[in-house]
């Protein structure tokens, strides 16, 4: 592989995985959040829990305390929870500390345990630390200007704190991971119908062979992307067919080329030893070459147009089909001199107009009027209507010549075909081919059928306003 290719290819797999990282990082982002939050409540649940119940027994000693220590005087009321397992310790705390006993209390005196004491303060629960451990202390009004003071030990509690944060941590870390695992086989799976896409797009243009497909579910199993695939299968319906008939045109066309370019070559061979030839097989010669240079003009010509696309938007205007129609008789008349051309246009269809590219619409009448033109019989007329049926326009072209013979019917329109009685006219066959292409393109029928008392007749039906 050369550099260009590595690189362009590892470009394309880069861009190919950036999708698929994105989709993942972003599925597991949203998991992980999920999971940090639940953790995280979880852990404030847990502690608001266990402080709960540590306060319960909290308020419960302190009734008991004040149930046994009926009008008791400032001091310590029970002493030693620095035991783990010791009952509360309590004490009483008057509002003005000169009532202070000489003995030191246990639990720590702040302000706000003295304004309790003094009534200008509900109790309240704070934390603290009694000789290193974590403790709880209730102080609540005693009556008598005393707060009483209850504390627990509240290891436990911490311990149980500090281990559910530790376990709710491990727990959200693993549902992290899990997240990432999940997310990344999420974008996995979720692609894969893309990747299929990609692919199918990438092996088109690497082949140039637009008759790859993609292979859809089974019906009933639909969703956006199958939805996708199926546009994407018919677009390649089109292309396939669109790359077809362009492969065909080009095959028939060179096949085509060959019988009068080989004529061409010939005559142009016999010319160059012009000293030769006598004078009358020099002009015979140099005439055949020059119908034959007109006549490969006009295949190729016709090629070109027969190549074109649909008409340019911008072209279309509002034709007034009258107008075109005399015009193009007028023209067909000035060509074809000996040919007499009768036009009726039936009332109510003067004012008659079409959508279309003027020019285009000149160019399948004018294809239409040579073909009458030129299968006519000497002096009999073509006779050209111009009608409105329903207020839809129809243009009809009619001969006295041969008529087309039933088993031609069907291939007049195809390109080069051109029916056993006509080979020895002019022509390339493709006139017919072109005109339908343009009444195609215009939203307009047109058919060919034999006319009553002999003859052809051509019929263009153009389409209703939508
Ligand atoms: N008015 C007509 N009368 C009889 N045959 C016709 C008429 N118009 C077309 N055809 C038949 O259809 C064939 C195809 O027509 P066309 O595509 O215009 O090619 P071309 O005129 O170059 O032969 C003609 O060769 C002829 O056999
Ligand atoms: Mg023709």
């Amino acid at each position: 592989m050369t550099g260009r290719g590595a690189r362009r290819l590892g470009g394309r797999w880069r861009r190919r995985g950036a999708l698929r990282t994105r989709l993942a990082v972003a599925a597991t982002a949203a998991v992980a959040c999920v999971v940090v939050c639940v953790c995280t409540a979880a852990f404030f649940i847990v502690r608001y829990e266990l402080y709960r119940q540590l306060d319960l027994n909290l308020t419960q000693s302190a009734r008991l305390v004040a149930q046994q220590n009926r009008r008791a005087g400032p001091g310590v009321l029970a002493g030693e929870c620095r035991f783990l397992a010791a009952p509360a310790c309590a004490q009483l705390v008057p509002a003005a500390a000169v009532r202070d006993p000489r003995e030191p209390y246990l639990l720590p005196v702040s302000g706000a345990v003295r304004r309790v004491a003094a009534g200008e303060h509900p109790g309240f629960r704070s934390d603290f630390t009694l000789s290193g451990h974590p403790a709880r202390m209730l102080t609540t009004p005693y009556g008598d200007g005393l707060a009483l003071q209850v504390a627990l030990r509240a290891d436990t509690v911490a311990e149980g704190v500090g281990q559910a944060a530790w376990l709710l941590v491990l727990v959200g870390a693993g549902g992290v991971l899990l997240a990432a695992v999940l997310g990344s086989w999420v974008a996995r799976t979720g692609l894969a119908p893309v990747a299929r896409l990609t692919a199918t797009a990438e092996r088109i243009t690497a082949t140039r062979d637009p008759g790859h497909r993609i292979e859809l579910p089974p019906p009933g199993r639909e969703d956006e992307l199958t939805r996708l695939a199926g546009s994407f299968n018919s677009m390649l319906d089109e292309l396939e067919q669109s790359v077809t008939a362009q492969r065909r045109l080009v095959a028939d066309a060179s096949h085509e080329l060959r019988t009068p370019l080989t004529a061409l070559r010939t005559n142009a061979e016999l010319l160059a030893r012009a000293d030769r030839l006598t004078e009358a097989q020099r002009t015979r010669a140099a005439g055949a070459l020059g119908r034959q240079l007109r006549e490969v003009t006009g295949l190729v010509n016709d090629l070109i147009e027969l190549a074109r696309d649909e008409e340019p938007q911008p072209l279309v205007e509002d034709v007034r089909v009258a107008a075109l129609v005399q015009h193009a008789v007028a023209a067909a008349r000035t060509h074809w001199p000996a040919v007499p051309f009768a036009l009726e246009v039936a009332d109510g269809a003067a004012g008659a107009v079409v959508p279309g590219v003027p020019a285009r619409l000149s160019r399948l009448l004018s294809n239409l009027l040579d073909n009458a033109a030129k299968f006519s019989p000497a002096g009999l007329p073509v006779e050209v209507g111009l009608r409105c049926p329903g207020g839809v326009a129809e243009v009809t072209v009619r001969d006295h010549g041969p008529g087309i013979a039933a088993e031609d019917l069907p291939y007049v329109f195809d390109r080069f075909y051109r029916a056993g009685s006509a080979r020895a006219l002019p022509g390339s066959g493709l006139g017919l081919a072109m005109a339908r292409q343009i009444a195609q393109a215009h939203g307009a029928v047109l058919v060919a059928e034999p006319a009553a008392g002999g003859g052809a007749l051509f019929r263009v039906r153009f389409a209703e306003r939508a």
